[in-house]
Order: C-alpha cells, then structure tokens, then sequence
C-alpha cells in the first residue's frame, strides 16, 4: 500500500471530510524476538530487524499484537519520538502491519498483506469510469470481520465501517466513483478506489481499447477460470495466502483422528476371493505391456463381469495390507494399500453400484478392504439406476457399464492434518487410484474408465453418507471386456491420429494382450 503517512498520523484530529491513509495496526501472527539489542518481527509472509529500539517501543509492539490494539491507542502511552519510531517501523514493515484509509479519523477499511511479494500501485480512479468488484473476490467473516479477498490479489481488506460495505454492494453490480458520492466523500471515493482497483480487488471497465469492457468478461484467460477453481488453486498451494497451510495437525489434542479403518456398515456381506500372487504373477503381462496397452473402453462384452474377477480387482488395486503406528512423527493410526496416499491417511472409500454381475445381485455395495467383502448399502432398484445413469451422463451415454465404483473421501481424516490443502490432496488420491485401477483392469482384460463429474448429492443419499463427512470426490466404471476375434484386430493406429513418439507401441501391446485372452487356438 502506498501514501502511508507517519506525520499524518501525528497530525492533530481530522477534519470530518479528511482522508488519511496510514498504519493502523499490526498482524497478530507477529512473533516478536528481542536479543543483542536487535528486535526482530516475523510473520509467515515476512519479517523485519531493527537496531536500537526503545524498550517502551518494544513493549508497546508487544501489547498491539497480543490484543490488537489500534496503532494509535498503542502509542498513546509514549512519547513522540517513541511513537514516531513505532510508525516507522509498521511503514518499513509493510507486510507485518494493517494499513487504513481513514475517514475523518474513524477506519474505514483495512488492508494486510497475505503473501511474500505483496505490493501493489494506488491506482488514479476517475469518478465517471465504471467499476466493478472482480468475479474472483469473495466476501467472507474472518478473525471476527468482514474481510474482501481474492485469489487475484495478495491482500486482505477489511470492511470496518457501514459505509465501506455499501461501496462494496454498489461495486458488486458495477458503478461509476460518482455513484458512490452518496454513501462516501470524494476523497473517500478516491481513496477507496484507487486501494481496490490497485490492489486486484475491483476491475475498472475499458471503453476505448481494443477489448471493451471488465476483464474478468472479456480476458480469455480470466473467463476460462471458475470462481471456485481458483479460489482452490490460490489456497491448495503456498504462495498468494498467509493462513495456516501443510500437515500441520491443527487439531492434535483438541479433536480425535478418524480411525484408520472406516467401521464397516451393517448389512448382507459377499465374502470375496483372495487371490494367490503366485496366481497373478504367472499370468500377468509385463508393466510396459499393461502401460502401453491401457486404454478407456466403455463398450462391454456380452458375458459379465464375475464375482471372482471383481474380488481379484479390488483385492490388487485397494485392499489394507496392513495398519501400523501411531508413532511420534505419525500421531495418528495409518495402513499400508496398493496405492501410493500422502500420509498414509488413506482416506478414500470405495462403493459398488451393481448393473451386472455372475454372482453378485444388483445394488449398491460397500467395499470393505480389511474383510475383502463387499457389504450391502442400499438394494433400492431406482436409486442404483439414477447412480448408474449419473456415470453414463458423464460418457456422453457412451457407456453401460457392469458397475460403477465411487469413490469417496472421508473428509476429516486429511483435514485433522493438512490444512487448507486437504480437499486438493483427496483429488490427488483419486486419481493415483484411477491410474492403479486402469492398470489392473488392463492387466486382467477388464473394460475400465474413469470419470471426471459424479454427483456428490446423489452419492451422500443413495450410499446413506454425511456430506460434510464423507462424500464422492471420484467415479470409474467398470465392465467385462469384449475381446476382438483372431485377426479383427488390425494393427493400425486410428486414423486420426498423426504419429509423434511410437504410437504403435500402445497398438502392439493391446494386440499382444487380445492374444493372450483369447488363449491357444
Ligand atoms: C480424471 C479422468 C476423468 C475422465 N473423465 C471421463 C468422463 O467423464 N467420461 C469419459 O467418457 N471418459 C473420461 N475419462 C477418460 C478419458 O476420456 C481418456 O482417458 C482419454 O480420452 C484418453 O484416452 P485413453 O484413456 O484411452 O488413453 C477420464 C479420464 C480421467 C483420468
């Protein structure tokens, strides 16, 4: 933020209509450190050393981030010069203070930095330019305010005075500077805008470019971002936010972990084949064969899959190995499965809605990886279509597939450790168990392909499950795979593709994997 002013603060009492933009404040994540004489501040998104400051000074710092007292209250109890130093300070710490534009001595909002690189230009606004708050910004109550944010930009506002919020409202459906003369002098007006606009918070319109208009309607790169997308993005990585972020344990102590394993639902069980390794071993074709030969397919064959196929599959790609810890590094229990987890949380779930299988009668089924058995959840004929029907949706009605497999997370088991990222981390997951069930199914001559929408409402209904606890954040069908007659199988790419870096190699895997289904002649 820009035009802080030390003597401006000092100055004596404003006149009603005067705007003053200044430090009000300190973040109250400022860890103060005094030694040798040299005070150091640090935050998350920065810090700031200082020879030789008063011990007033030091102490009065302390008091401000502890209770959030305003800068001017703090230094009420020090003399000038000590005040003056406390100013400077805040003015050469940007990123450790709260700035305010101030409208006759009352705040009329706040801004703080959330990232390293915070730094923004005041932007000259004129009054007859339309403005409107950017399509990115969200409104939310944070640390006890109303705070503006956004993805797009590396600051926090705070909404302290009503009229701040009628500004915000008028800007939500776009206006000119002039229109908000009625709520804010013109000063104020100036002030305000100049702060949003410069900050990345409110977009100002351009009528004589080549581009007319806001740029969140007519950047191709802004409209091709969701709200939400990139809300996600900004917070599942550091960088842009300055809130508590990684596998921190945020509720160690306060919360109990999710158990390792999810308790198994009552209800009828399918006890379901083990598998032998020697088994597998001696019949699988090799990881660059399976690698290469994996493809999408959602057309099946005419015989369904099996019991014996699905225990198999789900045996190889999610089953629990085996659980260990707690340990100090690892407070919370964790297991061991087929596929790789960030912690080894483990907190996805698997649910079987049955169209068509030798041995297991339609329906929707839990899939307990400790027992290896699938439990019955919901026998309701019209809710396993209207799950079946949500995943041919997603395949354009391409695909009727044996069955349907969601995959759900049980929120709280990441969210105990990881904050801020773990919804994106759940995403990860899913997809890293897309890829492992792609390849078993290839390996074993089944008909996979994963989905990417499924709905969640549906999902928490039909599989009896809290949203907010547990919820469907993958889904991937699955069905037996007609395997093409001796010599149907060409070996020619699709004509439509034009060949980069071996294409063929995919061609002669499947080749080599149809040969080895159909079996000796
Ligand atoms: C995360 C993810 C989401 C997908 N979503 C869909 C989908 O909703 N519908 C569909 O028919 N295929 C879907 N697919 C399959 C892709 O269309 C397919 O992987 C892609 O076209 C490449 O073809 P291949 O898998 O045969 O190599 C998805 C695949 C992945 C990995």
């Amino acid at each position: 933020m820009q035009n802080s002013s030390t003597l401006a603060t000092l100055a004596p009492p404003a006149a009603p209509a005067e705007i003053r933009e200044c430090p009000v404040g300190f973040r109250s994540d400022v860890v103060i450190d005094v030694r040798d004489g040299v005070l150091r501040l640090l935050s998350p998104i920065g810090g700031y050393a200082l020879n030789g400051v008063a011990p007033a000074v030091v102490e009065a710092l302390r008091d401000i981030v502890a209770s959030g007292t305003a800068l001017a209250d703090g230094v009420e109890k020090l003399s000038d010069t000590e005040a003056g130093q406390l100013y400077t300070i805040a003015e050469r710490a940007p990123k450790l203070a709260e700035f305010g534009i101030l409208l006759g001595g009352r705040l009329l909002v706040k801004l703080e930095a959330t990232a390293r690189d915070a730094h923004y230009e005041k932007a000259a606004v004129p009054l007859d330019v339309r403005v409107k708050l950017s399509k990115f910004v969200l409104l939310r109550s944070h640390a006890g305010a109303l705070v503006l944010e956004s993805p797009l930009a590396r600051h926090r506002v705070t909404l302290v005075a009503p009229a701040a919020g009628a500004a915000i409202t008028a800007l939500g459906g776009g206006c000119t500077g002039a229109d908000l003369l009625g709520e804010l002098p013109e000063a104020a007006v100036s002030s305000l805008l100049g702060h949003l606009v410069g900050a990345g918070f409110v977009e100002t319109e351009a009528v004589d470019g080549g581009v007319n208009g806001f740029p969140s309607d007519t950047d191709p790169v802004l409209r091709q971002w969701d709200f939400h997308d990139l809300v996600t993005h900004s917070r599942a990585r550091t960088g842009r936010f300055d809130q508590p972020f990684g596998g921190i344990f945020p509720f160690l102590g306060e919360i109990e972990p999710q158990p390792a394993l999810k308790p198994v639902p009552t209800g009828p069980s399918i006890v379901l084949d083990r598998p032998e390794l020697e088994d597998i071993l001696a019949v699988d074709p090799s990881l660059t064969t399976v690698l290469e030969a994996r493809t999408s397919v959602r057309d099946y064959g005419e015989t369904p899959l099996s019991v014996a196929q699905i225990g198999e599959f789900l045996y190889r790609t999610a089953r629990v190995r085996a659980v260990y810890g707690p340990s100090e590094a690892t407070p919370y229990e964790a297991s061991t499965r087929p596929y790789p987890c960030g912690g080894a949380a483990y907190e996805l779930e698997l649910y079987l809605t049955v169209r068509r299988c030798d041995g297991i009668e339609p329906g929707c089924y839990y899939y307990d990886p400790v027992g290896h058995r699938l439990v019955l959840v919901n026998e309701d004929p019209s809710d396993r279509q209207a799950m079946l029907h949500a995943a041919s949706v997603a395949t354009a009605m391409q695909a009727n597939a044996d069955i349907l497999i969601t995959m759900t997370a049980r929120h709280q088991r990441l969210s105990w450790k990881y904050r801020s990222m773990a919804y994106s981390v759940s995403l990860k997951h899913a997809g890293v168990l897309y890829q492992t069930m792609y390849l078993v199914a290839t390996a074993m001559g089944l008909a996979p392909c994963g989905l990417g929408s499924g709905d969640a409402d549906l999902a928490a209904r039909v599989l009896g499950l809290d949203y907010l606890t547990e919820s469907s954040v993958g889904d991937f069908i699955l069905g037996s795979r007609a395997v093409p007659q001796e010599g149907a199988t060409a070996r020619r790419l699709p004509e439509n593709w034009r060949p980069v870096n071996d294409p063929q190699w995919g061609v002669q895997s499947q080749s080599t994997l149809f040969r080895r289904f159909r079996g000796p002649a």
